[in-house]
């Protein structure tokens, strides 16, 4: 995304070291499904589970990224790690920046005498139940240790060990008592990110609880924040082995808490270890599946699919804060490109928030779980004094986001690579372009009152401060600036940088409208006026848009740039123009780029109605990326690596499912489904819990009919139907069969008395 040396140093070292290893292919037949040809790299290892939601191995991947992850939104960790994340922690000034590192005093681990032959232990990471499990069946006991963030009790990572008898042992030993190895592993010693105090015991309910509270060691920035932060952690002593009576059955429960404050921490931990052990991981396992009756995606038929989908938002939720009543939610720091369980490293994009969030992870998240979309956009909200002074200290007007935010909201990109940092300005317009598609899915009035009206207008100050008239064209031309292809720094008109300011500046005059009661602005005409101007490179003779203003065909690129335009921006041409723009980039991009390309791509092809050819380009958005077991995500393909579990690619594909093969697209004033169809082998694909205007509403994709039901609708918002034959009110409990291609459009009242804006760019946007 943006460490070019870095990057490019890393990618070196790995071919070095993969030249040598042979690619691997496992066939897995699986019942009810098609069989599924699945790759993997030496470094992996097979899943051998045919359940969709349940990820099981008899082997560890040998490369440790490839490890998943537990969390929930306020601490997460990989499995067997030594290091614990806490969301909004971070150590290291400026570009310096990255997770602060919290020792895993929870990585308990079974002897591994317990883990080696003669016992085959099973590994397994349950996406439905949110807990990684290690089973082990012994001659006189089976011992099941299971790990968890728990989704309830949130400052907590619990690690439960269950031991239960064989009732058929040996009688010559029965009256021995069954003996456990545990250990806890190294490493939970010290941090270089956080002076830790040396730890204090104290003695609860009769077991021994340490903690030690500690300071970051270096602010990110001396203005913004003039104080360290502090982070507390309580846990329990590990003994070296866990005893249990020959016929009996035991859970042993170890844990972990984490917070900003003491006595939150020790009160998390204290209620953790009050719970009898069955009631605590139930409760853990019922919030997991509460988030699951909320919404989801189901693939049924691919299993490989439906498995990597149950991964995906496992993942994403696993780094979302959860709902939890024991104590209330801290504020909320961002999603980043690799999670909550990584970033302490410069590899895994430090924990920082980029445009990733704002225009991959968030779509598909608006749509099912729109609260979460929220919280995305109030990181946004409350970085934003800070992004009015980056675009003061540039001499513009007001609020230019930063490429890399962490803590603060300043500008945190590594010393590396300041190009990104200069030129990659459209971040700010893709956080706009987030918050047109929040107001067109939710039209949140309170959000509006809230920062929203703020956001919006100021944004748009920002890119009519950046556009300057061109006499010579007689057009507004945005200069110095990079695109998603980085590949090429410093450009003029870059076409995804000038659609994404343009229409920044028309929902501003939009939302202006909008929040006209209770908050004033006086430039909404000439927003529009700029943004109707703005330069828009075009190219007659091919019929396609040029990436930027003297681009030379042929050039190579990164990533997905211009075809941006046609999705995510859906900035309206001519269909010609926009097959034009997929073919002739797709024969640029080079191989080694990320998978938003090829999810994009797909679903370019899949609205042109190039169904065979979108297939292809979805099976390269995601084959070469997913690592087995565990569905983790590499930035690069296999066998090169980058930065993983990479949320960003995951995105993208989700955004094929929903917005591609669901054929859903956001519009101010309505929802359309097009074209709904099904991926290669699957029978089907439901997407539950869609949100639209407070309605509650599934696609239900099959191979003989589509079907729309609706769960609920919300009485502010009626909404009607219509599909070119018939227009019908929903109501809740009802069942529509989408006959035909569609376009089938769901649409509600007008929101107030406002005009919807133009989204023309560059005066003449329809081609002839
Ligand atoms: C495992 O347990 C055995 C027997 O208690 C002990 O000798 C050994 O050191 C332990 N191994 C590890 C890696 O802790
Ligand atoms: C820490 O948490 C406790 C309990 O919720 C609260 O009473 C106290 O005010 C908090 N302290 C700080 C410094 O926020
Ligand atoms: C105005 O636009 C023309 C055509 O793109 C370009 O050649 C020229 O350099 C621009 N002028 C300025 C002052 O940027
Ligand atoms: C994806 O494409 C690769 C290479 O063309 C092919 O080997 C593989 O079978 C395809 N996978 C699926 C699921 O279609």
């Amino acid at each position: 995304m943006w460490n070019f040396l870095a990057r490019n140093k890393q990618v070196a070292a790995m071919l070095g070291v993969l030249a040598l290893a042979a690619v691997v292919v496992v066939v897995l037949t699986t019942k009810g499904a098609s069989s599924n040809v699945v790759e993997k790299g030496p470094e992996e290892a097979e899943d051998v589970s045919d359940d969709p939601y349940i990820f099981s191995t008899h082997s560890l991947p040998s490369e440790d990224r490839f490890m998943p992850s537990i969390g929930n939104g306020h601490i997460a960790t990989n499995i067997f790690s030594n290091t614990v994340y806490l969301n909004g922690l971070y150590n290291g000034h400026k570009g310096e920046s990255h997770r602060a590192r919290i020792p895993a005093w929870a990585n308990v681990r079974l002897n591994s005498t317990l883990t080696h032959k003669p016992f085959a232990p099973v590994y397994s990471l349950n996406t439905r139940d949110g807990v990684f499990t290690v089973r082990v069946d012994r001659d006189r006991s089976v011992v099941t240790q299971r790990i968890f963030a728990h989704r309830f009790y949130n400052r907590a990572i619990v690690n439960q060990i269950e031991v239960t008898s064989k009732t058929y042992a040996d009688p010559n030993l029965t009256h021995r008592d069954i003996w456990i190895a545990v250990k806890l592993m190294p490493g939970a010693e010290t941090s270089d990110d956080i002076n830790f105090e040396s730890p204090v015991p104290e003695v609860f309910h009769g077991r021994t609880i340490k903690s030690s509270c500690g300071k970051t060691r270096e602010s990110e920035d001396l203005e913004y924040q003039p104080l360290p932060v502090n982070v507390c952690v309580y846990w329990t002593s590990v003994p070296d082995h866990l005893v249990v009576p020959q016929h009996g059955s035991k859970v042993f429960t170890f844990a972990m808490t984490v917070d900003k404050n003491r006595t939150v921490a020790r009160e998390e931990l204290f209620k953790v270890l009050q719970e009898d052990s069955k009631v605590l991981y139930q409760r853990h396992v019922d919030a997991w599946h509460a988030l699951y009756a909320q919404a989801g995606m189901d693939i049924e038929g691919n299993l490989q699919l439906s498995k990597i989908v149950s991964g995906i938002w496992y993942y994403f939720l696993s780094a979302l804060p959860s709902e939890s009543t024991s104590h209330p939610q801290d504020r909320f720091f961002g999603l980043s490109p690799t999670g909550l369980s990584r970033g302490g490293t410069f590899e895994d994009y430090e924990g920082h928030n980029f445009w990733d969030t704002e225009t991959w992870m968030f779509p598909t998240i608006l749509l099912l779980y729109p609260r979460y979309a929220n919280l995305l956009l109030q990181y946004r909200l409350d970085t934003a004094p800070v992004a009015e002074r980056l675009a003061q200290e540039t001499g513009h007007k007001g609020y230019r986001y930063p490429w890399e935010s962490a803590y603060t909201g300043m500008e945190v990109t590594q010393p590396c690579c300041p190009a990104v940092a200069e030129y990659e300005q459209h971040v700010s317009g893709c956080i706009a372009f987030a918050a047109r598609q929040y107001l067109a899915v939710t039209r949140d009035e309170h959000w509006l009152k809230h920062g929203g009206c703020d956001i919006v207008t100021r944004i748009a100050d920002f890119w009519a401060s950046r556009a300057v008239i061109n006499f010579t064209t007689g057009l507004f031309d945005i200069s110095n600036v990079m695109g998603p292809d980085e590949d090429h720094a410093d450009v003029r008109n870059s076409v995804f940088t000038n659609v994404v300011a343009g229409y920044s500046l028309y929902l501003a005059q939009y939302v202006s409208c909008l929040c006209k009661s209770y908050f004033i602005t006086d430039h909404a005409e000439q927003w529009a006026d700029i943004a109707w101007s703005l330069a828009l490179p075009f190219d007659p003779e091919h019929d396609y848009h040029p990436q930027y203003e003297g681009y030379r065909r042929g050039q190579t690129i990164k990533q997905a740039d211009a075809v941006l335009l046609g999705f995510p921006l859906q900035y309206p041409m001519n269909r010609r123009t926009r097959a034009n723009d997929l073919s002739y980039y797709e024969s640029v991009t080079r191989e080694s780029g990320p998978a938003m390309t090829w999810s994009m791509h797909a679903i370019g092809l899949l609205r042109q109605g190039d169904a065979g050819k979108a297939a292809s380009m979805f099976n390269k958005s995601y084959e070469d990326y997913v690592r087995e077991p565990f569905k983790v995500w590499s930035e690069n393909r296999r066998p090169n690596i980058g930065a993983t579990n990479f949320f960003t690619g995951m995105g993208g594909f989700l955004q094929t499912l929903a917005f591609g093969y669901g054929g859903v697209s956001i519009h101010l004033d309505r929802l359309l489904i097009d074209r709904p169809q099904l991926p290669a082998d699957a029978t089907r694909l439901r997407i539950r819990g869609l949100k639209y205007l407070g309605a509650n509403l599934t696609l239900d994709i099959q191979e003989s009919q589509t079907t729309l039901f609706v769960a609920s609708v919300d009485d502010n918002w009626p909404l009607k139907y219509e599909d070119g034959k018939n227009e019908i009110a929903l109501a809740a409990k009802m069942t529509l069969t989408l006959s035909g291609e569609g376009p089938f459009t769901i649409r509600s009242v007008p929101w107030k008395d406002c005009k919807l804006p133009d989204d023309v760019i560059g005066r003449s946007h329809l081609r002839p």
